[in-house]
């Protein structure tokens, strides 16, 4: 598969080097405004390929995402310090407003997996520009919250990651909505194993798990000023599931009908993905308090997403 990412600054770029580790693109196209610098990236990634794979990574413009079955954007601009994801709204929206229409003259049976923040916005931004199914316009969402997460539960826990069940649901951001009361290790329910292992869940064990997943961007980003290899893997990870059908269940961005009474609003659930895209929706079961704040943070997603023209 040929797969197209548009922005060769940090995230893309983190992209391309995952997906060139992974060895799942038969070819990866950079494209950039500022042209010196994706021939660069592509060029510097190019360089790791023989050590892994057999990924041909190139620079091109728009024409040269003909073909493409998966065009990533990591366009725009990135969060200053302090600043939240929410207030780079009206700088990418217009970036978006071009970028998109260029992508599907050239590659319009893409899947488009978006990175751009504020990422549910984007991708209620690109599902509407686009014109495309909701299922073929996938926002990398919770992805790297739901990473955070479980890497923070497994190493209170004491458990490898990849046994932590546990999913970020709702809006990328400050109000998404941790889903403590459906994780399980393994098939075990969180307390019962945390009482297994005796690491038990205290409610300040909770608190700071929940700080250090919510703030974690805040703080990478005051100390080296953007966040870029997480994300990296994020992107890849979706874009493996999509190149190989993997149908994996994964926390990503999509537009959908409806959820805890909001219409027609991009956030994160779980899903199924794989070849076509968002192939179901998954809603875990959730504790009243956990239902109202989703509910909150899409209703405060659907009024921003409204109130953007496209
Ligand atoms: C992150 O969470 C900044 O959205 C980016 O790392």
């Amino acid at each position: 598969m040929k797969i197209g990412i548009i922005g060769a600054g940090m995230v893309g770029s983190s992209a391309a080097y995952a997906l060139a580790m992974l060895g799942i693109a038969q070819e990866l196209v950079l494209v950039d405004h500022n042209t010196a610098l994706a021939v660069a990236q592509a060029e510097d990634i190019s360089h790791a390929v023989p050590f892994v794979s057999a990924t041909t990574v190139r620079a091109g413009d728009y024409s040269a995402l003909d073909g493409a079955g998966i065009v990533m954007i990591a366009a725009g601009v990135s969060q200053k310090p302090g600043e939240t994801r929410l207030e780079l709204l009206g700088r990418n929206a217009r970036v978006f407003r071009d970028v998109v229409g260029q992508v599907l003259a050239v590659a319009p049976q893409a899947i488009l997996l978006i990175a751009s923040n504020p990422v549910d916005i984007m991708t209620d931004i690109a599902t509407r520009i686009s014109g495309l199914p909701p299922s073929r316009v996938i926002g990398s969402g919770t992805i790297l919250d739901t990473a955070r997460f479980r890497s923070l539960l497994g190493r209170h826990l004491g458990v490898s990651p990849q046994s932590v069940h546990a999913y970020v649901l709702a809006e990328h951001g400050d109000s998404e909505v941790l889903a403590w009361s459906s994780v399980r290790i393994g098939s075990v329910p969180l307390l019962s194993f945390a009482e297994q292992v005796k690491r038990p869940m205290t409610p300040e064990v909770k608190t700071h798990i929940e700080d250090d997943v919510r703030n974690a961007a805040y703080k990478i980003i005051h100390g080296k000023g953007a966040t870029y290899y997480g994300i990296g893997a994020g992107l890849a990870t979706i874009a493996k599931a999509i190149a190989r059908d993997q149908r994996d269940v994964l926390s990503v961005s999509c537009v959908m009908p409806e959820l805890a009474g909001v219409r027609d609003v991009a956030a994160s659930v779980p899903r199924v993905i794989g070849r076509d895209g968002v192939i179901a929706d998954l809603i875990p079961p959730l504790e009243p308090h956990e239902q109202q704040a989703l509910k909150e943070s899409l209703s405060m997603l659907k009024e921003i997403a409204v109130s953007i023209p496209v």
